[in-house]
Parts: C-alpha cells; structure tokens; sequence
C-alpha cells in the first residue's frame, strides 16, 4: 500500500505509544525504513507486519488496531492536505457514504498504481443503511469500522456499525448494517 497507510501507522503508534516503541515495532515486523515517502507505493506485507507487531509488543489484538486506525485515517488525511475530497464527498454523513464508491476514483487521479477498495450501498433510509465492502485484500473489515466511525465524528453524527455477512466466514464480501441520526431537515 501506498506510503501514506505507513506514514498513518506509524503517526499512531508515535502518539499512542511514544518513538520507542514505534522503533521496536519497526524492528519485529523487519521493516526497514527511516521515512516512509507518501506517494510511493510499498508491499501489502509491510502495512499487515507493522499492525501485526504492534498488536504483538501491545497486547492489543490486530482487530482492534485496525479499528483505531481506520478512525485515525480520516483525521489523518483530512489533515494531510486531502480534506478538499472530503468536502467533494458530501455535506452529510449519509451523502458521503453513498459517494463512498467516488471517493477512490478521485484519489486514484493522484495515485496511479492504487489498488482500492469498493463501496456501495443498499436498503437506505434516513436513519439506516447496509454497507458493502469489497477488496483484494483480507482482514481489513475491523478498519472499516473505524474509517466509518470516524466519519460519524466528522460530520457530528452518531452512528452505529455492525458486521452482518463476514467474508472472513465465507461470505462474498462483507455486510455492515449502519444506523445515524436523521439529518436535521431544512426548517429545524
Ligand atoms: C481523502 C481521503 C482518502 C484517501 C486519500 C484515501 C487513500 C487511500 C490509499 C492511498 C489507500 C491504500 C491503497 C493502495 O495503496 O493500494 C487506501 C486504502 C483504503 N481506503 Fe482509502 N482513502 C481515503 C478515504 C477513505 C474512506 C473515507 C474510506 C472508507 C470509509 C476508505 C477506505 C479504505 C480502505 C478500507 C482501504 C484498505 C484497502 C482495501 O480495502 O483494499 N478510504 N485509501
């Protein structure tokens, strides 16, 4: 993945956990790197061995990282100069996630060799939706959870999210069941 993810990563654990350990996780998941460049794109196994030796000298299972991290890349690359998307994307949390699909095709204009993943909804209403996610690569619904509640928090919505269908347990891809508060209407 592209250097961007690394450079997300690592943001993390330096603030969660201080440079040390963000050193010694560098070192059991044998990467070595001293600056992660953004828009270079390194091996998957890199992202997958930093998460995984965190999880390690942590404690803390993988899944639960991912969900951290996924909230933490919205602040993330909001805050690195890639929040115009986020604006393009739609001004309510429900918008945004219909766009949802969009949003890699835009971010593909200025990262030709992304590999992205696929969004789409169905059953919406103006408090539910179920919420389809596609991708090449495996175990990365936890991050969904995270990317999504992170989204609620940038448009002030509360919002709940539940894996219905895992492709973890066969199914073809993976189902969320997501609920928000209504979008206040035009006269409230
Ligand atoms: C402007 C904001 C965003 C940017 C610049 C961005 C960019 C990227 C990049 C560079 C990757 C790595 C893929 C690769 O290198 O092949 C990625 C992966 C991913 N992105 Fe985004 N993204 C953004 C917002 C979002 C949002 C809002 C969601 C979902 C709610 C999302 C979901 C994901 C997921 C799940 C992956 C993991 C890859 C996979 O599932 O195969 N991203 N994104």
């Amino acid at each position: 993945m592209y250097g961007l993810v690394n450079q997300a990563i690592e943001d993390l654990i330096r603030k969660n956990h201080g440079d040390q350990l963000w050193e010694a996780v560098k070192r059991k998941a044998g990467v070595d790197v001293e600056t992660f460049v953004s828009m270079e794109a390194y091996p998957d196994s890199v992202s997958y061995n930093l998460v995984g030796a965190a999880s390690e000298i942590t404690g803390t299972p993988a899944a639960q990282l991912l969900e951290a991290f996924g909230e933490h890349w919205t602040l993330y690359t909001a805050q690195k100069g890639y929040g115009q998307l986020f604006r393009m994307g739609g001004s309510t949390f429900k918008g945004f996630m219909q766009n949802l699909h969009n949003l890699h095709t835009h971010v593909a204009l200025s990262f030709p060799h992304l590999t992205p993943p696929s969004f789409w909804c169905t059953d919406v209403t103006d408090s539910s939706m179920l919420l389809h996610y596609q991708s090449t690569r495996e175990g990365l619904a936890p991050m969904v959870v995270g990317l999504v509640r992170g989204l609620g928090r940038m448009f002030d919505t509360k919002v709940t999210i539940t894996l219905t269908h895992a492709r973890a347990q066969g199914a073809d891809h993976d189902v969320f069941v997501v609920t928000y508060a209504p979008a206040p209407g035009p006269s409230s």
